[in-house]
């Protein structure tokens, strides 16, 4: 999958030590600050996410003011609010509502994307919860990272470099 050169792909999620992401497809926490900064953070820009994240979202579906994206194998797949697309490379033949993609989860999603992103937002949650779905590991993927914000229970880091690199020298 080679995304468009002018697409930028950020990832946000928030992690334990141990890169727990989720629960009983919900989050194992409630972080308002967390809701917060996501809210801040992806206004008015597109929000890609796997058709089990958008269902984990019950009433607060469509995030308001953001193009809501989905991936989904399911070709019958429809809900109001929902853009819908069957793989990673529906994307690029979407009208999008901004050219700075937010990649939203869950776990699958990201793997999905992960080799393709520019940056990632991470909350790191300094507790450890217990979960059944984590995010890859990827350290691998980025050089560098700098702390954007710190709160009581979380920490925001913003990883970028390496990826970003190959990136620019994709054809
Ligand atoms: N902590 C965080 O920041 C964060 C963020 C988001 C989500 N979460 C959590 O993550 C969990 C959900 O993650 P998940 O990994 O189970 O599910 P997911 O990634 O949200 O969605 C998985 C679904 O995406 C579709 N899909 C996956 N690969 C595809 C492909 N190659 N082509 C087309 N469609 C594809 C399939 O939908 P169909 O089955 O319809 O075909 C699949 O069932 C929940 O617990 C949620 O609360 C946490």
């Amino acid at each position: 999958m080679i995304m468009p050169n002018l697409m930028k792909l950020t990832a946000i999620v928030a992690m334990t030590p141990e890169r727990v992401i989720g629960k009983d497809n919900d989050l194992p926490w409630r972080l308002p600050e967390d809701l917060k900064m996501f809210k801040r953070t992806t206004a008015g820009h597109p929000v890609v996410m796997g058709r089990k994240t958008w269902d984990s979202l019950g009433k607060y579906k469509p995030l308001p003011g953001r193009q809501n994206i989905v991936i989904t194998r399911d070709e019958s797949w429809t809900e109001e609010g929902a853009t819908v697309i069957f793989s990673p490379e529906g994307l690029q033949d979407l009208e999008l509502q901004d050219e700075h993609v937010f990649v939203i989860g869950g776990a699958q999603i990201y793997q999905l994307f992960l080799p393709q992103l520019d940056e990632m937002i991470v909350s790191h949650v300094y507790k450890n919860y217990e979960g059944d779905t984590q995010f890859p590991e990827f350290s691998e993927y980025f050089s560098e990272y700098e702390v954007l914000e710190t709160y009581e229970e979380f920490e925001v880091r913003r990883y970028f470099g390496l990826q970003a690199i190959y990136n620019d020298i994709r054809i």
